[in-house]
């Protein structure tokens, strides 16, 4: 089985962690300390917190701007579920905008008439690991004064226009996810260049407590472990390596697909950086499912990112929270994401290929 996603951890990892666990200090420490430090400096922001996930990271930077009840945030259905509900926690609306269907990230052409005078933030995902359109997106934002919370669980190492993601917006996220590029187990980072919002959000992080046991806001217990912060070191140290294979793995699919009738390889604008968390192909005339029933027949995994957009799940309908976009509903039937992690070998790229030209001509014509 060639499987979708795999997670790397070598005996650096291993001895790291024993390290930890002989240490005494297994809880939040310094080396969460010292990964904060090291992930700010890779991201290029000032301030780095870590968390216990991503969606929790996600849901403390809303609350570290002020995000409430009756305020509305401008964000992509096309996501993961985390991304809105997210903004549920905090008592705020998703509000839905469509996409763009060559990337499948926020269309900013769509934002402006989706704000309203109870419009506070916008969260763009940079998705498959692919930054969202952020200069269009920063522009509206500063035109109405909107915060921006970028989403880049699915976007270490990518980059817009020479800067990280995570550093294009007020506030951004990371998941370490063991899916992600990189990984803690689970795990997540909040960056920004903003002191107060980083010390806020290191308040809300531990129980909203300014000193030892003065709780002066209603916080949580977000915290990660020292036990997943020296994964996150080591890990980070090979971001670079495992990015840079799946730009490889997804270049060389590219190349072949091209030839393949029926399968579009993704889009890759300009002046970015994709790191290709997914490699997603499109799948057009209803055939997407029957491909992925091929692939599994011929043992090859593959992940529907994402099935439906999130106004379809039965969470958001009960809520009444709705949403129209077209081109997120089209995306959620077409889209398919096959291996393209740096787990895979130079055989399994070629089963893949061969693979799908086999379906190409019994199933896609
Ligand atoms: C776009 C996006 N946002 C948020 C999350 C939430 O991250 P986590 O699973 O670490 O809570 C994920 C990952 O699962 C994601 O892909």
């Amino acid at each position: 089985m060639i499987s979708i996603a795999q997670p790397l951890i070598s005996d650096q990892e291993i001895e790291e962690v024993v390290k930890v666990l002989k240490s005494g200090f297994i809880a939040q420490g310094p080396k969460v300390a010292e990964f904060e430090e090291k992930f700010a400096e890779y991201i290029g922001t000032e301030y780095a917190v870590a968390t216990s996930s991503g969606t929790t990271a996600l849901h403390l930077a809303l609350l570290s701007l002020g995000l409430k009840k009756h305020d509305e945030v401008i964000t992509t259905p096309f996501s993961f579920a985390a991304t809105a509900n997210s903004i549920l926690y905090t008592g705020a609306k998703p509000v839905f905008v469509d996409i763009n269907p060559q990337t499948y990230n926020l269309d900013p052409y769509k934002i402006e008439e989706a704000i309203t005078e109870k419009t506070k933030a916008i969260m763009p995902v940079h998705l498959y690991g692919q930054p969202a359109e952020m200069d269009s997106i920063n522009q509206i934002a500063e035109k109405y004064d909107l915060k921006i919370i970028e989403d880049a669980a699915q976007a270490h190492g990518a980059i817009y226009k020479d800067r990280m993601a995570g550093s294009l917006g007020d506030i951004a996220c990371f998941s370490f996810y063991p899916t992600k590029n990189m990984t803690t187990s689970e795990g997540g980072m909040i960056t920004t260049n903003n002191s107060k919002l980083a010390d806020t959000a290191r308040i809300l992080r531990a129980h909203g407590e300014t000193e030892r046991y003065t709780h002066t806001i209603l916080g949580y217990n977000f915290r990660m472990t020292d036990i997943a912060a020296a994964i996150g070191l080591v890990q980070l140290k090979r971001l670079n390596n495992f990015n840079n294979s799946r730009i490889k793995n997804a270049k060389y699919l590219t190349t072949h697909i091209n030839e393949i009738c029926g399968i579009t390889p993704p889009f890759v604008a300009d002046q970015v950086k994709h790191v290709f968390h997914q490699y997603t192909i499109k799948v057009e005339n209803g055939k997407r499912d029957k491909l992925k029933d091929y692939l599994t027949e011929r043992e090859i995994g593959t992940g529907i990112h994402y099935p439906k957009t999130i106004y379809n799940q039965i969470l958001y309908q009960n809520l009444g929270i709705k949403g129209n976009c077209i081109q997120a509903d089209k995306a959620a039937n077409e889209v398919l994401s096959i291996p393209v992690h740096p787990g895979l070998n130079t055989d399994d790229l070629k089963e893949i290929i061969a693979a799908l030209k086999e379906a190409s001509e019994k199933i896609l014509k």
